[in-house]
C-alpha cells in the first residue's frame, strides 16, 4: 500500500540494524583515537591539557570495552566499519600538531583543543543517536553503557572549553601588551 511504512521484513529490526551500524562506526572511531590521543598529549604544552588528553585516552580505552560489551549484549560481532569522518578529523589533528610547531605555545594548545572538540562533538552525536536507538528497541543494558560513554564525552568536551578560556585570555592580553608596545614605539619614533 502506498503511503504506509513497510514494517514487514525478514531481516533484523531496522532500528537494531541502524544501531549496530552506528556502533561499528563508533568502534572504528574509538580505535583511531586510542592511537591519536598520545600524539595530542605529546604535542600539548600546558600540563593541564596534556593531563586532559591522557585522561581521555584512558576513558577511550574504556569506551572500546563498553562498545564490545554492547555488541555482545546484542548478539552481534564487534566488527569495526571504517569511520571516514574520524579518519578526516584525525588527519586534521595531525596537521594541527604540525602547524602548532610554528606557533606560540598558547596558540598551538588552542589549536589542539579545537581539533579535539571537533572529535568530541562527532562522538557525542554518534553516541546520542546510538543511545536513542538502543532505548527505542528496549535494550536497557546497552542504553546504560552508551549513556555512560556519552556522559564522559560530554564532560571531556566541557573540560576542554574550560581549559581554553584562560589560554584565550592570556593570548589576548599578550596581544594587547604587544599592541601597546608597538604604539609606544611608533610615538617615540614620531618624537611624540
Ligand atoms: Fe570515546
Amino acid at each position: 500500500m502506498s503511503g504506509t511504512l513497510n514494517t514487514e521484513s525478514n531481516h533484523m529490526n531496522p532500528l537494531k540494524e541502524l544501531l549496530v551500524e552506528e556502533l561499528r562506526d563508533l568502534l572504528h572511531a574509538e580505535g583511531q583515537l586510542v592511537a591519536a590521543l598520545p600524539k595530542m598529549a605529546e604535542a600539548a604544552h600546558h600540563p593541564k591539557l596534556k593531563e586532559a588528553f591522557l585522561k581521555h585516552l584512558k576513558q577511550t580505552e574504556g569506551h572500546v570495552e563498553r562498545l564490545k560489551k554492547a555488541f555482545e549484549l546484542l548478539g552481534e560481532k564487534a566488527q569495526p566499519k571504517p569511520c571516514k569522518a574520524m579518519m578526516g578529523l584525525v588527519e586534521e589533528g595531525k596537521e594541527t600538531i604540525e602547524e602548532g610547531k610554528e606557533k606560540t605555545e598558547i596558540a598551538a594548545d588552542l589549536g589542539l583543543i579545537a581539533a579535539a572538540q571537533k572529535v568530541e562533538h562527532y562522538e557525542i552525536s554518534g553516541y546520542g543517536t546510538a543511545r536513542s536507538l538502543a532505548r527505542q528497541i528496549g535494550e536497557r543494558d546497552v542504553t546504560t553503557l552508551l549513556a555512560h560513554t556519552l556522559g564522559e564525552e560530554e564532560s571531556a568536551d566541557s573540560g576542554l572549553t574550560k581549559l581554553s578560556k584562560p589560554l584565550m585570555q592570556q593570548a589576548s592580553s599578550a596581544e594587547a601588551g604587544a599592541g601597546s608596545k608597538t604604539a609606544r614605539a611608533r610615538k617615540q619614533k614620531a618624537g611624540a
